[in-house]
């Protein structure tokens, strides 16, 4: 019979609810609604107190839109996925205390889900045949990680950033030339007008699996400090800037492609939903492995990423009871050991 799953987002500044209806085998979304707080553009970031009070207030509403768009009462809801965490604290806290307060009243399974497993689980919606191994590039504004998905639910890390994140650099970069928040969007369409002139640094291209892009951010800096007139030379310096993050997180997921075998490379996350970052790992990766990624309604943050991840763990029989908390630094779950040990230090003293 088939099962109908609400999903609900509200980790950082997108209030999101979505109905799945899955069968046990194929899961068919029936409605998604994200409501995108624009109140953080004003301040250049997003700022958690507004976040929540704005999650506050509109969950409700986006919740129940989501059930008419489905044309489904809230009694045919059988169970609820809920982003458990990472995230800001206060916001996930709004989503999850909802979610348990519905799951309770109405007596439904409650699934926490985890934030990085629901943008792994995008390109499903669309590309319901898509199934591991793989290898995935996860890229957002708090997170870029690097995983070989062996399957679904066994994730081994072969890379993360050691400062800041992708999506994280596009956006601090956006407000040093002054194209306001978010950076990603903006700076991908000042980029066609410009040429990689700057050559900055691509950090750590062929060390690891690792990445960092602070380095990057602070030579963007540096340039924009130096230069004469930033309205001459702002199309160049995205140009530069996008080039650079491009080609590591293009390099590094082209040699973990090589390095596992695996055929495809999955790209998720709101970094996923450049177009110039698609074509380029889709060049690099021809005759290596297919990319999938999701359009950019499933790339950025949206409930129906979360439903999709609850259904899948809810088909393997998990729960969460009212204990249920939201947890702003939850491990992703399923990661494995490296596969090779680290080699041991020599001891020097
Ligand atoms: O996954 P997401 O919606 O939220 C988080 O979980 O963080 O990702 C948002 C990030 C922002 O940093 C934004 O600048 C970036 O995705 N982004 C982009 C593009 N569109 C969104 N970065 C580069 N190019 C884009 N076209
Ligand atoms: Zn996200």
């Amino acid at each position: 019979m088939a099962e109908v799953l609400l999903g609900i987002e509200t980790s950082c500044d997108e209030t999101s609810a979505a109905v799945l209806v899955g069968d046990g085998r194929r899961a068919e979304l029936a409605s998604l609604v994200i409501f995108s707080q624009d109140v953080h553009q004003v301040f250049g970031g997003v700022v958690p107190e507004l976040a929540s009070r704005a999650h506050l207030r509109t969950l409700d509403p986006v919740v129940r839109r989501a059930l008419a768009e489905a044309g489904l009462p809230l009694s045919a809801v059988d169970a609820i996925a809920v982003t458990q965490g990472p995230g800001l604290v206060g916001a996930l806290l709004v989503g999850v205390s909802y979610a348990k307060t519905l799951a309770a009243s109405l007596g439904k399974a409650l699934i926490g889900v985890h934030h990085l497993e629901g943008h792994l689980f995008a390109p499903t919606l669309e590309d319901p045949d898509l199934e591991p191994p793989f290898v995935a590039l996860l890229v957002s504004g708090g997170h870029t990680l690097l995983l070989d998905v062996e399957a679904w639910g066994r994730y081994r890390l072969l890379g993360e950033t050691r400062d800041d994140a992708a999506g994280e650099a596009f956006d601090k970069v956006g407000t040093l030339l002054g194209l306001g928040y978010p950076g990603g969007p903006a700076i991908e369409r000042l980029a066609r007008d410009g040429t990689d002139r700057f050559g900055f640094p691509r950090p750590m291209l062929h060390d690891g699996f690792d990445f960092s892009f602070s380095g990057l951010k602070t030579a963007v800096l540096h340039a924009v400090r130096a230069s004469a007139s930033l309205d001459a030379d702002r199309a160049d310096l995205a140009r530069s800037f996008q080039d650079a993050v491009i080609d590591v997180l293009v390099e590094k997921t082209a040699r973990a492609a090589e390095e596992t075998g695996h055929p495809i490379a999955v790209l998720g996350g709101g970094v996923a939903c450049s177009t110039a970052l698609a074509r380029r790992m889709a060049e690099r990766l021809r005759g290596l492995a297919r990319v999938a990624v999701a359009r950019q309604r499933f790339n950025l943050d949206n409930a129906a990423m979360i439903a999709r991840a609850g259904w899948f763990r809810l088909g393997r029989g998990e729960r969460h009871g009212s204990a249920l908390d939201a947890d702003p630094s939850l491990p992703l779950p399923g990661l494995l050991p490296p596969r090779t040990p680290p080699t041991p230090r020599t001891r020097t003293a």
